[in-house]
Parts: structure tokens; sequence; C-alpha cells
């Protein structure tokens, strides 16, 4: 049988990804036992890491296969922000699982995992500060401010139901790309690549994150297990590209049904469903799958300028993993 992808992919920063691991689970001790409690509980779940994936191989990428402490601390950094601004997305999202199992507002409530969240942030932003990385801090400051931006964009949208294509296209560019950005960004930075290649690694995060984002919004079209839940997003009025596509190419009496749906009928599961059909008859899930594609295939034109070796290799599988990926 042929090696997964995601082993395929882990095998030139196979090493790396096992100690990071530990000095991960480390950096988020505390004296407090209910917040180790429930780090533990964060750490034993993990999620697919692809965030220091993207560190590793582009460090290595840029640096004839050389990491140094930077890289381990800047992959430290993106997964506790990652892992922050998941614990806080389920309390905005009012979900109750992530990665498989219950939720931490699920199981401590909404006080205790938006204080959960704020620690694994501090401790994020203190990783950096603590070691001197004041120019990778730089970078993942950037990225925690577009995120909350990104949300807040995405919940003003929610409210007014007047999102167009251009705007779902800036929040998750800014709710999702930005750090994955950050992380390409800090890969190269960590090992002292040149402005330009870090630059050009930005660039190459961002596409990727965006197709990132329209796949995961697509999951939520899905029926298939993903370890969070899925048909949420319109219970939550947010209009994904799917949808967008259905409503700006819907007859006026159609698109006044759709949006009055999202807009008074949107914790109806009956009628959900049948917006979810609406959008998938009218051809709503193709669109975004092409979008999806046509980012995908911006992204590996970024690559093309490195000569090759295994981590460029694995970085290639990564971008079809992005799209190809079942959770
Ligand atoms: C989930 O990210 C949040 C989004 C930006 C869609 P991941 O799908 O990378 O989450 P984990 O870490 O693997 O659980
Ligand atoms: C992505 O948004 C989460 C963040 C960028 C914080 P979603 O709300 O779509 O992510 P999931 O689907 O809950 O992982
Ligand atoms: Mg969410
Ligand atoms: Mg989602």
């Amino acid at each position: 049988m042929p090696m997964k992808v995601v082993a395929q992919i882990k095998l030139p920063i196979e090493k790396e990804m096992e100690l990071f691991e530990k000095k991960f689970s480390s950096s988020m001790s505390s004296k407090v036992s209910l917040l180790n409690k429930i780090t533990h509980y964060v750490v034993n779940r993990k999620g697919k890491q692809m965030r220091p994936m993207f560190v590793f191989l582009i460090a290595k990428m840029n640096n004839d296969g050389a990491v140094n402490e930077r890289t381990y601390r800047g992959a430290s950094v993106i997964e506790l922000i990652h892992t922050a601004t998941l614990v806080h997305d389920d309390v905005v999202d009012d979900s109750d699982r992530r990665r498989g199992f219950f939720s931490i507002n699920a199981l401590w409530k909404n006080k205790i995992a938006v204080l959960v969240g704020d620690f694994l942030l501090s401790k994020g932003l203190l990783l950096s500060i603590d070691n001197d990385d004041f120019d990778l801090l730089k970078i993942i400051s950037v990225a925690v401010r577009e995120m909350s931006e990104g949300e807040l964009l995405q919940i003003e949208k929610a409210r007014n139901l007047d999102i167009t294509e251009g705007i779902y296209f800036e929040i998750i560019r800014q709710k999702t790309a930005t750090l994955i950005a950050a992380c390409c960004a800090m890969g190269a930075k960590s090992v002292h690549a040149d402005s330009q290649k870090v630059e050009d690694m930005r660039s190459f995060g961002e596409l990727i994150g965006i197709a990132f984002q329209i796949k995961d919004d697509l999951f939520d079209y899905g029926t298939t297990a993903i370890g969070k839940p899925t048909g949420i997003d319109i219970k939550e009025q947010k209009m994904t590209l799917p949808l967008i596509y259905a409503i700006n190419n819907a007859t006026s009496k159609d698109k006044s049904w759709l949006i009055n749906s999202v807009k008074n009928h949107n914790k109806d599961k009956k009628r959900v469903m049948q917006v979810i059909d609406y959008v998938k008859a009218h051809g709503g899930l193709e669109y975004a799958v092409q979008q999806m594609k046509d980012y995908q295939q911006k992204a590996l034109g970024i690559l093309q300028s490195y000569p090759s070796s295994p981590y460029k290799d694995s970085l290639e599988l990564m971008v079809k993993y992005v799209i190809d990926r079942k959770k």
C-alpha cells in the first residue's frame, strides 16, 4: 500500500516534528491546576499540525535543510496562537465539537474557554518576547490583529446579510490566510532568509490559506465526519462562497427566498437543508471548488522559483493535501 500523504509530507521533517511536539506541550505549562488539566486535554487532542509543518518545511527549503531554535519557537508560537483562536472560535460559533471531541466551551463553559484562549495567546507572544525574537513577534502580531478583524467583519456581515464575494475573500484572508501566511513568512525569517524570500513565502501562505478556508467552508456543506459540526454556517448566518455564488446567480424570487431563509429561518433545520440543497443544485459547490483550485495553482507557481529538494516536494504535496484532505 502506498504511504499515506501526510506521512510522506512529514518524511523530511520527522525529527523536527517529534521535538516540536515536546516543546509545544511544555510551552503551555502553568501553576494553576485547572489550566494544566485543560491544556492537557488540548495537547492530547492534537490537530493536523499543518502550520508547524509549513514552518519547518519552509525554513528547510530556504536554508539548505537546516533549522534552528528560532524555527522551533516560531512553530510553537504559531500552534499556540492557532489553538487559542480555535478555543475562542468555538465560543463565538457556539460549537460543541472540535477535533472529534467536545470543545472547551462545551466541557468547561464559555467563561473558562475565553480565559484559556487568552492564556494560550499570551503564552505564544511571550515565547517570542522572552527570547528576543522580535522580528518573528512582529509577523505574528499582525496576524493576530487581522484574525480578530476578520472574525468581527464576518459577524458584521452576518448581521446585515450584505456580504459580497469580494468581502468573503477579505474575511477568509484575514481570519485564516494571514495566520498561514505568517507561519510561512516566519519559517523563512527564522533562518534569516532575505526579505524578498520572506515576502514570497508570505504570499505563498496567503494563497494556500485562502484555498484552505474555502475547503473548510465546503466541509460545512458535506455530511462526512470531520471532527467538528457540519451544517452550522447557515445556522450562524455565516454566508460562504457556495451560498454567495448561488444568491448572485439566482432569480430575484429565489434570491429573496434564500436571503429570507438565512435571515429569519436559520434555526429551522428543514429550511436550512432546503437552502443547502438549492446551493448544491445550482452549482455553488463546483464554483467554490474551482476558485479553490485557482488559488492552489497560484500558490504552486511561487514554489517554482525554488530548486528541487525534498522540502519543496513535501510543500507541493502539502498544497495538494489542503484541497484533498478529508478533515
Ligand atoms: C481549523 O484549522 C480552523 C480554520 C482556519 C478553518 P485546522 O483545520 O488546521 O485545525 P486543526 O488544528 O487541524 O484542528
Ligand atoms: C476559522 O473559522 C476559525 C478561525 C480562523 C479562528 P471557522 O469558524 O470556519 O472554523 P471552524 O470550521 O470552526 O474550524
Ligand atoms: Mg468555527
Ligand atoms: Mg468553518
